[in-house]
């Protein structure tokens, strides 16, 4: 039993190396073309949560809340390419590319229209 979780154990560890490779493979196969794409598979709702989420629904730093659709009116009417624009260089508290470093600028405009229909949804 010793013997066989220790492989099962090697055999996830490699499983794991390489799932992880072939992300990276795929995301750096995909940058000399920049077609305006997403990432396969790019998830801008499990993106939210995993790098957004943890200041703007938290208000931290004075980010707007996409549960508060007052906080984005002004935001918003400065015109798209002007939001993008703060989130792919930062703005004040807000990082660049608010720390989703492997986003495309189109995965990162995928969350941030995420984050706009949840307030236009309220
Ligand atoms: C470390 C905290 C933090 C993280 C992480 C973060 N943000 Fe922000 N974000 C802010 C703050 C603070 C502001 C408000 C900046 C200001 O206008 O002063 C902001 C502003 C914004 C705005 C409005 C920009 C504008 O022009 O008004 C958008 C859109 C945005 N963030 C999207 C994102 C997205 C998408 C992510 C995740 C990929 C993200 N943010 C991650 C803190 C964060």
């Amino acid at each position: 039993m010793i013997e066989l979780s220790k492989v099962m154990k090697a055999g996830l560890a490699i499983a794991a190396v390489v799932f992880s490779g072939s992300i990276f493979a795929d995301s750096k196969q995909g940058e000399p073309l920049q077609l305006a794409q997403l990432t396969d598979g790019f998830d801008a709702q499990a993106a939210y949560m995993r790098t957004c989420f943890a200041c703007h629904n938290s208000g931290a730093g004075g980010a707007p809340n996409p549960n508060k659709p007052e906080e984005w009116t002004a935001r918003l009417e400065k015109g798209m390419d002007a939001v993008m624009n703060n989130v792919m260089n930062g703005v004040n508290a807000m990082p660049a590319k608010g720390l989703c470093f492997d986003c495309t600028p189109e995965d990162l405009r995928a969350v941030v229209d995420y984050m706009v229909s949840i307030a236009q949804s309220q």
